[in-house]
C-alpha cells in the first residue's frame, strides 16, 4: 500500500479553520458553543461529508465520522482529537489530530484500502476547560467517568447550564445516551503535537507516547476582609489577595520540591473582588492545576496544598474553602499499539521517541474504554496555548503518514 498526503490540502485546511476564531489572526480562541466553536464545527462536518463520511454527533456534541468498514459489525478503530481553543491559542493543538485524521482517512480511500474494521474520525467536545471549568468534557462522558447527572450540574461564567448551552447549540437527547459500550472500539489513537520542547531539542520527529500523566485540579476561594485602601491600618487588615499570595507560592513550592520534574503545578486563574485600586481585596478565586505522571505523588502535592490553605488560613484570620474539580488517574498506552505505530516508524525509517504525555487529552479517557495511544510530533520552542504555537508541514505529514498506516494496521 502506497500512501500519499496532501501536504497542501492538508495545511489549507489548517489555516482556514484557523481563521474561524473569535480573535484577530494569529490568534486562535474558540470556546465550546460559542459562534466561533458551531462554526468550525459546521465546517468539519462538511469536509467529513465531501469525505464520504457519515457524520452523527451526540448529545454534547462529540462527532464522529464513520468510514464503514467491511464487517460493519466489528468494533471501530477510532482517532481525532478537538477543535476548541483556549483564549489566545494557536492554530494546532487538537486541530493536527482532527485535521490530521481527516487526512489519514482520505489518504487510505485514496489508495484503495478498504478497511474490515470501520474507521471513526472523533471530534471531541470541550476537551478545553475554559467554558465549564472541566477539561475532556465528551471524552469524560463517552467513557462514562463523568456521570450525566454530574455533567448537568456543570455551569459556566455566566450561570448558564451546560444542558442548556448544548440544547441552545443543536444537541438534542439525553446526555445518557453518550456513553459508549465497551467494545464499541478496538483501539483509539490520537495524533498531537508535543506541547513541550523534548523532541525539538532532540531533533527527533516523532515520539511515541507511553502514559499520559494525571491531571487534577481545585478551585479555591478566600474571604477576607475589605475596606478603604487609605483607612484600615496593615496591622488591622485581613487582606485576601495577600493570602492568595502566600498560597500562590506554597503551591509552587510544593510542585518544586515534589523531588520529580515530572510534578507541575500552576495556578491559572486569579480573580480579585472588588478590583479597585483603594480598595483591599476582600475575596479572591484561584484555580489551581497539578500534574505527575506519578498518581501517588500527585496526591501527596494536593495534601500538601490543603495543608498550607489551613496554615494561611489560620495565620491570615481569612477563610480559605477549595473545591475538588477533578482528580483522575493516569493512562497507558496499549503495547499493542506502541508496536503498530513504531513499526510505521521504523519502514519509514523515521526516528521515534518513547514519551510521556504531560498535558491531558481525551485519550486519557478514551483509556477507559480501548486500548490507546498517542502520536507526537515537535512544535516550535515547545510553545503551545499561545498564539506562536507552530508545527512544521513536514511534520504534520509525518505524523499523519504513520496515523494513516496505523490506522490501516489496526483496520484489517
Ligand atoms: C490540555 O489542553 C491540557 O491542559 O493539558
Ligand atoms: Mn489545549
Ligand atoms: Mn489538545
Amino acid at each position: 500500500m502506497s500512501l500519499t498526503i496532501d501536504r497542501d490540502r492538508l495545511m489549507g485546511e489548517i489555516e482556514a479553520l484557523a481563521l474561524i476564531s473569535e480573535a484577530e489572526p494569529p490568534v486562535v480562541t474558540r470556546v465550546v458553543f460559542t459562534p466561533s466553536d458551531l462554526k468550525a464545527r459546521a465546517w468539519m462536518r462538511a469536509r467529513c461529508q465531501e469525505a464520504g463520511l457519515s457524520v452523527r454527533e451526540d448529545a454534547v456534541g462529540n462527532t464522529f465520522g464513520r468510514w464503514n468498514g467491511s464487517d460493519p459489525s466489528a468494533p471501530a478503530v477510532g482517532t481525532g482529537s478537538h477543535i476548541d481553543a483556549i483564549p489566545n491559542a494557536g492554530k494546532y493543538d487538537g486541530v493536527v489530530g482532527v485535521l490530521g485524521g481527516l487526512e489519514a482517512i482520505r489518504a487510505l480511500q485514496q489508495s484503495g484500502f478498504r478497511p474490515r474494521h470501520s474507521i471513526e474520525l472523533l471530534i471531541f467536545t470541550s476537551e478545553e476547560p475554559t467554558r465549564f471549568g472541566i477539561g475532556c468534557l465528551g471524552s469524560r462522558l463517552l467513557s462514562g467517568t463523568l456521570s450525566a447527572a454530574s455533567a448537568r450540574k456543570l455551569s459556566d461564567n455566566d450561570s448558564a447550564t451546560l444542558d442548556e448551552v448544548r440544547r441552545k447549540a443543536g444537541f438534542a437527547g439525553e446526555l445518557e445516551q453518550v456513553k459508549l459500550p465497551q467494545g464499541y472500539y478496538k483501539a483509539f489513537v490520537e495524533l498531537h503535537i508535543e506541547q513541550g520542547p523534548l523532541l525539538e531539542r532532540q531533533r527527533i520527529p516523532l515520539g511515541i507516547v507511553t502514559k499520559i500523566a494525571a491531571p487534577a485540579s481545585l478551585r479555591v476561594s478566600i474571604e477576607g476582609s475589605g475596606g478603604h485602601a487609605g483607612g484600615v491600618l496593615m496591622t488591622d487588615r485581613r487582606d485576601a489577595l495577600c493570602a492568595a499570595a502566600e498560597l500562590v507560592l506554597a503551591i509552587e513550592n510544593a510542585a518544586r520540591t515534589s523531588g520529580a520534574i515530572d510534578t507541575v503545578a500552576t495556578v491559572g486563574i486569579c480573580d480579585v473582588f472588588p478590583g479597585a485600586v483603594n480598595s483591599i481585596p476582600s475575596r479572591v478565586r484561584l484555580t489551581v492545576d497539578i500534574r505527575d505522571t506519578d498518581l501517588q505523588r500527585r496526591d501527596l502535592v494536593m495534601q500538601m496544598i490543603e495543608a498550607a490553605c489551613r496554615s494561611i488560613s489560620a495565620k491570615r484570620e481569612v477563610s480559605v474553602h477549595s473545591e475538588l474539580v477533578n482528580a483522575d488517574a493516569p493512562a497507558d498506552c496499549a503495547p499493542t499499539i506502541i508496536e503498530t505505530l513504531s513499526q510505521s516508524c521504523r519502514k519509514h525509517e523515521l526516528p521515534f521517541v518513547p514519551m510521556v504525555s504531560r498535558a491531558y487529552h481525551d485519550t486519557l479517557f478514551m483509556a477507559r474504554l480501548a486500548p490507546v495511544a498517542m502520536l507526537f510530533i515537535p512544535c516550535r520552542n515547545g510553545y503551545s496555548h499561545r498564539p506562536d504555537e507552530y508545527a512544521s508541514p513536514e511534520d504534520i505529514v509525518r505524523g499523519t503518514l504513520v496515523l494513516a498506516e496505523t490506522l490501516a494496521a489496526l483496520s484489517k
